[in-house]
């Protein structure tokens, strides 16, 4: 008896796990739609122009061949038709100054006409030159839910060395009253994020940077290595002297551990331990950008899945599509990108640019600017 009742319970069981596997015969509104991984990109970031209103030192955009170009209205627009109704993140950064476009605010206007604040997040990165009055209530009032910032410097001598002809007390009283706008308008966003890429012009002022960061009312602070993936020749020749160096990083480390705004990259400079440790296993991968961000760093239309692969746009292999030839689920699905999907899952078929990254082998690189 007891036996048969075992066996009439596993095959209800059975027959449930059998129905709830075809859940089309079941009433829709008992499960969720789910979407497939893959299948769409969460994450779009684009690159309004190849222009920038300085020329950083350290910046990768010194050794591209850019062409002066700004992304078209018209292409944006149906990029966001078939894109949009996915998006969690919509970015606007790329090799270049965003705000330099004169129809930024059209495509935002369009973006949230389309997409409310509770469906898109939009993030800016900018060098905030050109952040007026005017420019500071519009994000306010299209509820950018994050605006990133580049500052690299904590006082007028080092800022105009690293960012020349940019003007420093006008982007430390921009980002102060962008704060002060947002919190009389008794907002949560955007959430402003300020970043120091650590170079041997400005290492001596990291600690100092992030004092008068909070001072500014910032969120939350980045304090960054140079991206060898990005430029190795900058990467080496913009170096910050170890020996003085560790120390200043030592301290700012303490500080992330007492100050969850305070971020900095867990394992500094270019990661030789951490792609020892992990280099015979083969499941290290950390980075998730292949299952989820469209990158169009260029206004020439080349897709990746990352500012690295961008840098290295010529070698093939990088370049997995061109919105000007394909949509953007063309190229989400094709050929190019399941091949990079795929290779990455292998360590020992994975690509060149993946094994030189830390996205690849570092689980712990989460910035506070994504919280
Ligand atoms: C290329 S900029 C574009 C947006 C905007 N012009 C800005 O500076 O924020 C995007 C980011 O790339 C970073 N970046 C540029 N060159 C870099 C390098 N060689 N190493 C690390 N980060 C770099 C900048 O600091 C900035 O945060
Ligand atoms: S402001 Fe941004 S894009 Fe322009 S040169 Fe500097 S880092 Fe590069
Ligand atoms: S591992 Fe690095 S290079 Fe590869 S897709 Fe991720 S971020 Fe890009």
């Amino acid at each position: 008896m007891g036996v048969i009742c075992v066996g009439t319970v596993m095959n209800v069981c059975w027959r449930a796990v059998f129905l709830l596997g075809k859940r089309s015969i079941l009433p829709k509104y008992l499960y969720p739609d789910q979407k497939k991984t893959n299948e769409y990109p969460t994450y779009l970031l684009i690159g309004l122009t190849n222009l920038c209103t300085t020329l950083c030192k350290f910046c990768y955009r010194r050794d591209l061949d850019l062409r002066p170009a700004f992304f078209p209205v018209e292409r944006y627009e149906s990029l966001m038709d078939e894109l949009g109704p996915h998006l969690d993140i919509l970015e606007f950064s790329g090799i270049g100054e965003p705000l330099l476009h004169k129809d930024f605010r059209r495509f935002v206007l369009y973006t949230r006409r389309k997409f409310g604040p509770g469906k898109l997040t939009l993030r800016l990165v900018s060098n905030g030159s050109l952040l007026g009055e005017q420019m500071r209530r519009f994000l306010v009032h299209q509820s950018f839910g994050q605006v990133w910032f580049s500052v690299n410097a904590a006082t007028i001598e080092t800022y105009s060395k690293i960012m020349p002809h940019l003007d420093f007390d006008g982007l430390c009283k921009s980002v102060y009253e962008l704060v002060a706008l947002r919190n009389i308008l008794g907002l949560r966003v955007p959430h402003v994020h300020l970043s120091f890429v650590v170079t041997r012009d400005n290492y001596f002022e990291a600690e100092k940077f992030v004092d008068l960061a909070f001072e500014m009312g910032a969120d939350s602070i980045s304090i960054r290595p140079l991206d060898k993936e990005l430029n190795p020749r900058i990467f080496w020749e913009q170096q910050p002297p170890k020996e003085e160096f560790d120390p200043i990083l030592e301290r700012i480390e303490d500080r992330t551990r007492q100050d969850k705004r305070v971020w900095c990259a867990p394992r500094w400079g270019f990661f030789p331990k951490a792609y020892q440790e992990t280099r015979d296993k083969s499941t290290a991968i950390s980075c998730g950008n292949a299952e989820n961000t469209f990158g169009v760093y260029f206004t020439s239309g080349e897709v990746t899945f990352c500012c690295y692969m961008a840098a290295e746009i010529e070698n093939e292999i990088n370049c997995l599509g061109n919105i000007y030839d394909s949509s953007a689920l063309e190229i989400w699905n094709g050929p190019r990108a399941q091949a990079f999907r795929r290779s990455m899952k292998d360590i020992r078929a994975a690509p060149d640019i993946c094994l030189r990254c830390s996205n690849f082998w570092n689980k712990e690189w989460v910035c506070p600017s994504n919280g």
